[in-house]
């Protein structure tokens, strides 16, 4: 059981560059919610602190797109993200921002006490620079063609079409996002954090949590072990966004949004808790638990440790539930394609349907490694679990309870060994839930919830009040009780996964919030309490509102379609190119051909003579709709036997990689037919 004396609970600060999505929900603002709110029911000292990630070279880039101010961005993001979370219950206790000035002076004074200690180390090196835009370009700054799939369009970090991480100065053609120049590398000046010469101290700090989810675990020794280990990291960057570098001389420098963010929950705190701040990050009796998604493990488990360790003073995290990635229908989420659920769309399309989402998202977690969400999956869930099994218990006991006592709780009587076993499963629930939620496995937490449900179902179908009530009217009485006590304590272990049904049904059963160790250890409804019976806790859900929101993704799968791009063909000269023989040509009849669905025979006319050519664009395009059309033709190729037919040139089109959709190589209308293109 919860032995800490205090709990400072984190969920990483999203970026607030774009709205959050189910995969960010799911990823630690659920978890982190359930957690916390299990906690309050303890009576536990906790500090719940998020708010958003302002700074860092992201929300330039999409101010550029839009050409707006990267305050604005910030401004607009932060109360979308800020709403949709509070609407759909994250209980924060705050939600700050990086922007404020007592992160600005805390995230400072953190970078001053390092600098005076001699823990960051000022060295040189050679970056890419914009001579048009006269600045030092961030790696996101730098676009060019992948070195490894040729993707002309890959970022100075990472190539989204293969998933390489890369070196800007890895970049095929590189050139500046921000004026489209050739960068070129000048010198700069940084200071690093170095990690190098920390490794031993992050090294014990990681092998003292050997009770980390193997993931985490796994992947921040993998870090401390790769290759050369670990780097020194720079902690500045030069950006004209983000908080100045606190040091005479660095005009133009600010500090590594990596640098800053984590140190967002402690200035988060200190505006929350005031000088009590000390209390939720110095003492070592506080336990400090971050929620974050996997690809911030490094960030939480070596960097900010290594960093509060230099400063000296802190308490290093104790947990780091980190979870994998939600897929969507079984593709990653991606805010580029708009491949995703944003969580304030949810909020519009299932209105006062929150809890089906905490409940879907929660049931399908990526706790221990990636997991798909699928709309089908999510409609069953809601219709064969919230509604049959845990809707229809409670539905059924407050039903019976106001038609035979007028809601009026009656006394149990006697009891018979299923009376009792149903009482042992309605105690043990609770503990049950909770020694998964304090090992952080909100799935089988919440199995074990709905497993008391799935027995108070089971109870009812066996006792059948509604027959025992014609009959024998004590025994009745005794399994309405019963099963009332269990809709109780659903009600309250409900609390930390689902808030909005918990409050809706406490309601019903006029019942206030318990402290969790009561659960089980008394009866929860006194006899003669008034039941009302309530409007159904959740509603089926359609195949016609399922079927909207796929058609919803299939519309940002055509709108975001990328091209495909091929691998480049190895070089030729010029003479290899001047080799084929390219002429327009107007096409001027059309047939299929029999058995061949791919394939269309046309008659082209090439000025100096007609030609019957055999093109592969059937599936593309109708006979009639190419009549008249102006082409590209390749003549001297050699004829080839197609169908029966002599096949004698092909016709140029270009093809969509992505969507498949073929389009003839435009030439000018006017162009005589036989001239000829180089
Ligand atoms: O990955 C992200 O979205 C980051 N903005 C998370 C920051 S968490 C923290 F350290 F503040
Ligand atoms: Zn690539």
């Amino acid at each position: 059981m919860l032995k800490a004396k205090r709990y400072t609970v984190t969920a990483a600060l999203p970026y607030a560059n774009g709205p959050v999505h189910i995969g960010h929900l799911a990823g630690c603002y659920l978890p982190s919610d359930i957690f916390v709110r299990y906690l309050r029911m303890n009576g536990a000292d906790v500090a719940f602190v998020s708010g958003t990630d302002e700074h860092g070279a992201a929300i330039n880039i999409k101010a550029k797109s839009e050409n707006t101010s990267p305050q604005e961005i910030v401004d607009r993001y932060h109360k979308i993200i800020g709403d949709a979370l509070q609407e759909v219950g994250i209980s924060f206790d705050i939600f700050s921002r990086t922007s404020k000035e007592i992160h600005h002076q805390t995230a400072q004074a953190f970078f001053t006490t390092l600098l005076e200690k001699g823990s960051l180390v000022e060295k040189t090196t050679e970056q890419y620079y914009d001579p048009e835009a006269n600045q030092f370009l961030a790696d996101r700054f730098i676009i060019g063609q992948c070195p490894n799939c040729s993707f002309p369009e890959a970022y100075g970090d990472q190539c989204e079409s293969c998933g390489s991480t890369l070196n800007s100065t890895d970049l095929i053609h590189p050139k500046s996002r921000l004026s489209g120049a050739s960068p070129e590398l000048r010198n700069t000046t940084h200071w690093f954090l170095p990690l190098d010469h920390l490794s031993p101290k992050i090294k014990a700090y990681i092998e003292s949590h050997k009770d980390w989810k193997p993931s985490v675990y796994g992947q921040s020794m993998s870090w401390l072990d790769s290759g050369d280990g670990l780097q020194a990291r720079s902690m500045t960057r030069d950006l004209d966004w983000g908080i100045p570098v606190p040091v005479e001389g660095a005009e133009g420098k600010v500090l590594y949004v990596w640098f800053d963010a984590p140190i967002g929950y402690i200035s988060a705190t200190k505006e929350l808790k005031g000088e009590a701040w000390t209390n939720y990050w110095q003492d070592e009796e506080t336990k400090l638990v971050h929620f974050i998604g996997k690809d911030n493990i490094v960030f939480h488990c070596i960097i900010f440790p290594a960093m509060l360790m230099e400063h000296g003073g802190y308490h290093l995290a104790d947990e780091v539930p980190a979870n994998a990635f939600l897929n969507l229908e079984g593709e990653k989420i991606s805010t580029s394609r708009n491949w995703a659920v944003w969580l304030h769309e949810y909020l519009v399309d299932f209105k006062d349907q929150q809890d089906v989402l905490r409940y879907v998202l929660t049931a399908t977690a990526p706790e221990s490694k990636d997991n798909d969400f699928t709309w089908k999956d999510f409609q069953i869930r809601n219709n064969s679990e919230l509604v049959a099994i845990l809707g229809n218990f409670v539905n059924r006991v407050l039903v019976l309870m106001n038609k035979y006592y007028e809601g009026a709780l009656p006394e149990a009587g006697a009891l018979s060994p299923a009376d009792q076993e149903m009482l042992a499963k309605l105690k043990e629930a609770p503990n049950e839930i909770a020694a998964s939620l304090e090992k952080y496995r909100f799935r089988e937490a919440l199995n074990a919830f709905m497993n008391l449900a799935r027995a108070g179902n089971k109870y009812l179908a066996d006792e059948e009040p509604w027959k025992q009530i014609k009959v024998d009217p004590v025994r009745t009485a005794t399994i309405m009780n019963i099963a009332a006590q269990v809709a109780a304590q659903l009600s309250q272990c409900m609390e930390p996964f689902m808030p909005f049904t918990a409050a809706k049904l406490r309601g019903y059963l006029g019942m206030d919030k318990m402290s969790w160790e009561n659960l089980s250890q008394q009866e929860l409804l006194a006899s003669g309490t008034v039941l009302s019976q309530g409007d159904l806790l959740f509603k089926k859900i359609e195949d016609s509102e399922i079927e909207a929101q796929l058609a919803k993704l299939e519309a940002s799968k055509k709108a975001n379609a990328k091209p495909q791009y091929e691998a480049l063909k190895a070089e030729i000269t010029f003479e290899d190119f001047s080799k084929v023989d390219l002429r327009v040509a107007t096409i001027i009849a059309a047939e299929k051909i029999k058995k061949a669905n791919k394939l269309l025979q046309l008659r082209v006319d090439l000025g100096f003579e007609e030609r019957t050519i055999i093109s592969g664009i059937a599936e593309h395009y109708t006979p009639e709709e190419i009549i008249g059309k102006k082409v590209s033709v390749v003549v001297n190729l050699a004829p080839r036997k197609m169908r029966g037919v002599f096949s004698e040139g092909m016709i140029l089109m270009a093809e969509n990689g992505a969507t498949g959709e073929l389009a003839f190589c435009a030439t000018d209308e006017h162009l005589p037919n036989g001239a000829v293109i180089r």
